[in-house]
């Protein structure tokens, strides 16, 4: 704030003296022209090329409108000290649109008020992240451009000292606080990211830092704070416990709060990324495609350079089971997500920041949602081309620009894909490379039933012909049939409709479970055990990554219910994904909700799911 404050911006400049604020090499401004006159109209709606517009429209019945006046008091859940507010309460569900498509454009205010975007334009010109970051290197990302078409250039601020660009909005911050509150010390809430970022920042302005972190935080992120000089302190089961603990230690001891987006000052340390590709990129650009959790870099991003060339599109990118940004500019206000997917943990943000809303309504061009196996494909088409590994947050943007171009066809323009950061459990690594595949549709996953009787199995291989097995389970279920699951392989994602085509054609039953997410996350790991189990009913929980989370599990239900099967899987370092049997019968249904309930871990019943009324056969 002080930082917005402090710069004495009386008017609008003109383009001329704009051009005096930027960085000191004009020759390698690749727009010769930066004309404050257009930067006026590029805000406004009506000005938009007509077809980004009509791609705003969702296709029938794939978005309903999500406002409800579901109103509830909140917090935060990532990294914040929790802002609480009364927003409405939302599902992910409430807005999905295709990969790719462009959408929850944002409504224009009325009134823009441009005096505020200049003072955050000149404050990310003036900034002073480089006491603690790099530029990071702009990098053309070879294989990946020359599949789709365009030029693919990749901000590579995962190569950070921390791995992540978080280091920029903390320093920034930091940098601008008044000397006595500097002094008196940091703090803030997170196992992440941000709390490496603050770490840092605290060592190099000499002050300390105070990172809460929930006991049950990977050993790793721990050691990673440390070795930067970070003061961690264990509190708690959750994140949440973690976050009201530094809340309450900020008020005993006096020290600033250092937010992870919701702060102005975090936000233009976050813009410099955008004022380094405007140095960088030669020729024109089409679009810059940046991650969104909070919003914090999404809006930096935009406040240069929407200002600065306003005709390039600034796109943000989410997971579709985390779309904070998209369900806020849908809805035009900041929403809350009942839920958030934690794949990409680094933006499983369940509201994103007030000021971040109101920048990204004022500048952003729209959101592009990805799912888990496109981010995971991108990890792998990252490291084949420049052999570094990505965590999902990182690799979110390259997942959005992948999507848009081959959504809209677009070819043989330049975009920019920020990646954002490489800090991931190498034990992640595993599930990533299970997803690559499928999501760059270069594997197919089935299941088929065949008769038990002689040549049948030599029937199936002769179906497979000489394509790549990538995976393949054989299951006796009966005295009639078995049950095959496979994975098949292909060079390119055009041959899998021949593949899938000569497989269902086949006499045998065959079930296409290639985006099926069950037979993804549990349902391939697990081949073998009893077959029917009576009243047997699957559900899907959630569970917090944490000690004795399993436990509390186990003993909401048991020995209630017989408990038939478990396969727990975790997801990132947040969550964990346990699929569950349990025999209960139909009049004890409701009483097994009121017990899930009192748990107060998410859960779906999943028994209809195809994959589980295979499972009753397979397992
Ligand atoms: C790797 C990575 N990418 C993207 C983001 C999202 O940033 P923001 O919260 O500013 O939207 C984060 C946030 O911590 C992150 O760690």
């Amino acid at each position: 704030m002080e930082s917005l404050l402090s710069t004495t911006t009386t008017s609008v400049p003109n383009s001329l003296a704009l051009k005096s604020l930027l960085p000191s090499q004009p020759s390698i401004i690749p727009h010769s022209s930066i004309q404050l006159s257009n930067r006026t109209k590029t805000v406004r709606r009506s000005n938009f090329p007509s077809f980004l517009a009509s791609l705003s429209k969702l296709p029938k019945g794939s978005a309903n409108s999500s406002s409800n006046n579901n109103t509830k008091t909140n917090a935060v859940v990532d990294g914040s000290i929790a802002i609480v507010t009364g927003v409405p309460e939302v599902s992910w569900k409430d807005l999905q649109y295709p990969a790719g498509m462009l959408g929850a454009i944002p409504k224009r205010p009325e009134v823009i008020d441009e005096r505020r975007q200049m003072e955050y334009l000149t404050n990310i010109l003036s900034s002073k992240v480089y006491d603690v970051a790099i530029e990071s290197p702009l990098e053309l990302a070879r294989k990946l451009s020359t599949q789709l078409g365009i030029q693919l250039w990749l901000k590579r601020d995962d190569s950070q000292f921390v791995f992540s660009f978080k280091i920029r909005g903390a320093y920034n911050m930091m940098a601008n606080l008044p000397k006595e509150a500097l002094e008196r010390g940091v703090i803030c809430a997170s196992a992440g990211n941000h709390a490496q970022g603050v770490a840092l920042a605290a060592g190099r302005l000499r002050t300390e830092a105070i990172i809460v972190m929930p006991r049950s935080t990977p050993p790793i992120k721990i050691e990673a704070v440390r070795s930067l000089g970070g003061n961690v302190l264990l509190h708690g089961d959750t994140f949440d416990d973690a976050q009201e603990h530094a809340r309450q230690l900020s008020k005993e001891r006096n020290l600033t709060i250092i937010p992870p987006f919701d702060n102005e000052d975090v936000i233009i340390g976050q813009g410099t990324v955008g004022m380094e590709i405007g140095r960088q990129m030669r020729g024109p650009l089409h679009a810059i495609f940046v991650p969104v959790g909070g919003g914090g870099l999404l809006a930096g991003v935009a406040s240069f350079y929407k200002l600065v060339f306003p005709e390039v599109k600034i796109i943000g990118v989410e997971p579709n089971d985390a779309n904070s940004m998209a369900s806020a500019l849908h809805n035009d206000q900041v929403v809350k997500l009942e839920t958030v997917g934690t794949f990409a943990d680094g933006v499983a943000v369940k509201q994103v920041g007030d000021e971040n809303f109101r920048i990204s309504r004022e500048l952003i061009d729209g959101i592009v949602l990805v799912d888990k196996d496109a981010i995971a494909a991108c990890i792998k088409d990252m490291f084949e081309d420049t052999r570094s590994i990505l965590e999902p947050a990182g690799a979110l943007s390259i997942a959005g620009a992948k999507a848009y171009c081959e959504y809209n066809n677009i070819k043989g323009v330049n975009i920019v894909a920020v990646t954002s950061g490489a800090n991931m459990n190498f034990d992640q690594l595993g599930s990533i490379a299970d997803n690559a595949d499928s999501g760059n549709q270069t594997e197919a996953t089935f299941a088929t039933i065949l008769p038990e009787k002689p040549g049948s199995l030599i029937t199936f291989s002769d179906l497979m012909g000489s394509r790549s097995v990538t995976e393949f389970k054989y299951r006796f279920n009966s005295e009639k049939n078995a049950i095959v699951l496979y994975s098949v392989g292909v060079k390119v994602a055009s041959e899998l409709g021949e593949v899938k085509k000569k497989i269902e054609s086949s006499p045998f039953e065959t079930y296409d479970l290639t985006k099926n997410e069950l037979v993804k996350d549990h349902l391939r790991y697990m081949m073998g055990g009893r077959s029917s189990v009576p009243n047997e009913v699957f559900y899907r929980f959630t569970l917090p990554e944490r000690s004795g989370a399993l436990l509390q599990f186990l003993d909401a239900f048991s020995p209630r219910w017989n408990i038939s099967l478990i396969h727990y899987r975790r997801q990132g370092i947040i969550s964990a994904d346990v699929l569950v049997g349990l025999q209960i019968e139909g009049s004890e249904e409701a009483e097994f909700h009121e017990s899930a309930r009192k748990l107060g871990f998410g859960y779906v019943v999943v028994s209809n799911d195809p994959a589980s009324k295979l499972l009753t056969q397979v397992v």
